[in-house]
């Protein structure tokens, strides 16, 4: 259980109420740049300043990459679907076994530290990573009452709307993680590697395929349009139950878009009216070029844009 009524600021008590921000003259100047601010981070039951936020080099995450995260969109310094990320974050931690019995008051963390750090208008992003805690290195768990690493971190998120307006182009890549890409662990070397490849090629990004099947971006879920109807890929082991893939598929019913959740073949990509990659980063990205060839007359569709305006409308009504 997170108990904020313990948490410290900086070695000092601090009241959970007091709101501090860039606004308030906490952080006093304002021509310093992005990595120059004094970011105020939750580290374990505390308020620290980042660079006094330190983790032991025993740390599970550290060295076994034990650990899950969650990323979750501010608009305005608003939390975008905060209810969905912590259940999903409830729901890793309980897959990975991790012992901590109740995270919801990370949220609260999360919104405290918007305005503890001077977010409360524009793009934000929050992160928050649950670790199995520190311990000598021994594969088993560690013993019993060790605590869990709890961090929570937000930074201001600047979207690439020139990505989102004119598509991206994408490489296809063999799906090399494990199977079980339902749980969002911090183990992300496949997907480092394979983005990473992507830009290396001369593309955006790249689509993981398994056994034939189109299964999800590096970092996002994979849409396509055939025939009219919205198709994505079903919520199995394989692929992480994208919160952004969920607000698409309500928003084609309120649009009226006929949707499937079925495998999408890498057979079947060229023939795509459309594609895009949904994601909390992302939102809703056209895909216009495929390993070179273009999709969908190599710009973003019409049922995209529809999506697209719909999500920013939702945006927009969520943060009044
Ligand atoms: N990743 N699939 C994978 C593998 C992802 O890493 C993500 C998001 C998604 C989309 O999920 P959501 O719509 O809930 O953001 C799908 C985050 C943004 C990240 O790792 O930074």
């Amino acid at each position: 259980m997170l108990d904020l009524s313990h948490v410290v600021m900086n070695g000092r008590p601090h009241s959970p109420f007091v709101e501090l921000g860039r606004e308030n003259g906490y952080i006093e100047n304002e021509n310093l740049t992005d990595s120059e601010l004094i970011m105020i981070v939750y580290l374990n039951g505390e308020f620290l300043e980042k660079e006094n936020a330190l983790i032991s080099v025993e740390d599970r995450a550290f060295l076994f990459a034990d650990g899950v995260y969650e990323v979750i969109r501010c608009y305005g310094g608003r939390p975008f679907r905060l209810e969905e990320h912590l259940r999903r974050l409830d729901e890793s931690i309980r897959a990975v076994r991790i012992d901590l019995s109740d995270s919801r008051p990370i949220g609260e963390v999360a919104k405290r530290l918007i305005v503890e750090n001077g977010l409360t208008k524009g793009d934000a992003l929050i992160y928050i990573e649950i670790t199995r805690g520190s311990a000598p290195r021994v594969h088993i768990f560690p013993p019993k009452g060790t605590k869990p690493t709890v961090y929570v971190g937000v930074v201001e998120f600047h979207p690439k709307h020139s990505q989102m307006e004119n598509g991206i182009s994408v490489i296809l890549v063999p799906d090399i993680r494990w199977t079980r890409c339902d749980v969002k662990v911090v183990g992300l070397l496949p997907n480092v590697l394979m983005a990473q490849r992507a830009l290396d090629e001369g593309a955006d990004d790249a689509i993981f395929v398994r056994d034939g099947v189109a299964i999800e971006g590096t970092a996002s879920n994979v849409f396509g349009v055939f025939g009219g109807v919205v198709v994505t890929h079903p919520k199995t082991n394989l692929t992480l139950a994208g919160v952004t893939r969920d607000v698409v598929l309500e928003l084609c019913i309120k649009l009226g878009l006929p949707t499937r959740e079925a495998p999408i073949m890498e057979s079947q990509l060229s023939e795509a009216e459309e594609l895009f990659l949904t994601s909390t980063t992302m939102e809703i990205t056209p895909v216009v070029e495929v390993d070179g060839r273009a999709v969908g007359g190599g710009k973003p569709g019409p049922i995209t844009r529809r999506i697209q305006k719909e999500f920013r409308e939702l945006v927009r009504s969520s943060r009044d």
